[in-house]
């Protein structure tokens, strides 16, 4: 198992790209099932959840073709089967994602039932609801959904919660059924908003998505698209973090500005320069660094994504921070590691206080989920000493390269395999 060393206390400077979303590619990728015929998607990043959808896409039928520098071509001609195994579901709940694009296109999907997940329970019973509206029958047998209908019907659909995999499962099964379909309380995040442009390429007749209400008008079939994948807004946050964390100037490009309000928003509150311009921004990460209070909330609150980056920063902070994850039950495992640093935090329910120390010290430490990882990376870049950062297959699943792009902003950081 690979971990990441990092000799903590350089300023990083420089500039470095953001690499296109993960969450816009999984669900555009699994879209490609709903229309028989090629696709060409630009700007897929190189990381491991894309490597399992492709796996996936294949398992099922699809061609997926490589083609270098982020391009990917995926012909669904063949696209017969419909079933998404345990092996892979388990690796990634994403593959979920599947479900509505293969009921809308065979009339039937198999997916096998997540199950909890590091970040607590994530049920799917929102997407279930929204499918069997449309007016698919659903069964639970084996460990595995299975959602059946051939003739959809559109519907109103109404989400206890702005799920982002559930709006974006619904939508992809209502494009081809007959009618209208709504969607309130849908999810407003960018990746939905691009997910439903890449569906329009195809054909689909999709209006509001990136608003809570999306209204889509059925179509009868879809044809081969061209799309590309907006920039991580994710991985854009946490270079921004990296930047300010270790006192340095960085400069991220290819970036959207627009769609990282709240993080921008919570670094100027804590003192940081934060300067935006057309697809780039930059952060000084100027001293003292003031304590922020921050509550995780669905787009366009504060995102759940960014919790853990921003927790690595309160922890170097003058003051007290009040940290609220809102999103996920136990999405704090992070804490425990970065206690292990010399962070001082404590957790009561869904809340960490975070009291700011004067410096952490490296220390081996293991990544738990995605994020976390990210976090525990940010931390090393201004402990003191050597940190080994564990378990980095959870920060391969979707950051492409994060430590070769510290490393050419000036962080004394490596890989061991
Ligand atoms: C997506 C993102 C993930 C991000 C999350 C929240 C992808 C591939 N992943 O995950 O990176 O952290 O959004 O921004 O895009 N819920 C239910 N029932 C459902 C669906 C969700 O109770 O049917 C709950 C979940 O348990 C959670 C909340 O709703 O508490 C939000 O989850 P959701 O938006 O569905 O997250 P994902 O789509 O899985």
């Amino acid at each position: 198992m690979d971990s990441i060393v990092i000799h903590g206390g350089l300023p990083l400077r420089g500039k470095v790209a953001v690499s296109g979303a993960k969450n816009a590619a999984l669900p555009i990728l699994a879209a490609t099932l709903l229309a028989s015929g090629r696709h060409l998607i630009h700007n897929v990043p190189a990381v491991q959840d894309v490597k399992t959808i492709s796996k996936l896409l294949t398992t099922l039928g699809a061609r997926v073709t490589e083609l270098g520098g982020g391009d990917v071509e995926v012909d669904t001609t063949g696209v017969e089967r419909f079933q998404a195994p345990y092996e892979l579901v388990k690796t990634m709940r994403a593959s979920v994602l599947v479900l509505g694009p293969l009921l809308g296109r065979l009339g039937k999907a198999r997916v096998s039932l997540p199950g909890g997940c590091a970040i607590g329970a994530r049920p799917i019973d929102q997407h279930l609801k929204g499918l069997q509206a449309l007016g698919a029958r659903v069964e639970l047998k084996g460990g595995d959904v299975s959602v059946s209908g051939r003739k959809l019907k559109g519907t109103h659909v109404y989400l206890d919660m702005p799920t982002v995999t559930g709006t974006a499962n619904i939508m992809m099964a209502a494009v081809l059924a007959e009618g209208e379909t709504v969607i309130d309380n849908a999810a407003c995040e960018p990746e939905v908003e691009t997910l439903a442009a890449a569906l329009n390429a195809m054909g689909a007749g999709i209006k509001g998505a990136g608003t809570d209400r999306i209204e889509i008008t059925g179509v009868r079939t879809l044809h081969g698209s061209e799309f590309t994948v907006i920039p991580d807004r994710i991985e854009a946050g946490t270079l921004l973090v990296a930047g300010a964390i270790s006192g340095g100037e960085v400069h991220v490009t290819r970036c959207v500005p627009e769609n990282l309000k709240a993080v921008t928003a919570k670094l100027r509150e804590a003192g940081l320069p934060v300067e935006e311009g057309d697809r780039e921004m930059r952060v000084t990460g100027s001293r003292p660094l003031r304590a922020v209070d921050i509550k995780t909330a669905p787009h366009p609150g504060f995102a759940t994504d960014m919790q853990a980056q921003l927790m690595a920063l309160m922890s170097v902070s003058e003051g007290v921070s009040v940290i609220t994850e809102t999103v996920f039950e136990n999405r704090f495992m992070h804490v425990a590691e970065l206690k292990r640093m010399g962070a001082d935090i404590s957790v009561v329910g869904n809340t960490a206080r975070v009291k700011g120390v004067a410096r952490l010290s490296g220390a081996p430490v293991m990544a738990t989920d995605l994020r976390a990882s990210a976090s525990l990376v940010l931390a090393g870049l201004v402990a003191e000493g050597e940190t080994t950062v564990s378990r980095v297959y959870h920060l391969d699943r979707g950051y492409e390269g994060l430590e070769k792009k510290l490393a050419a902003l000036g962080a004394r950081i490596w890989r061991l395999k």
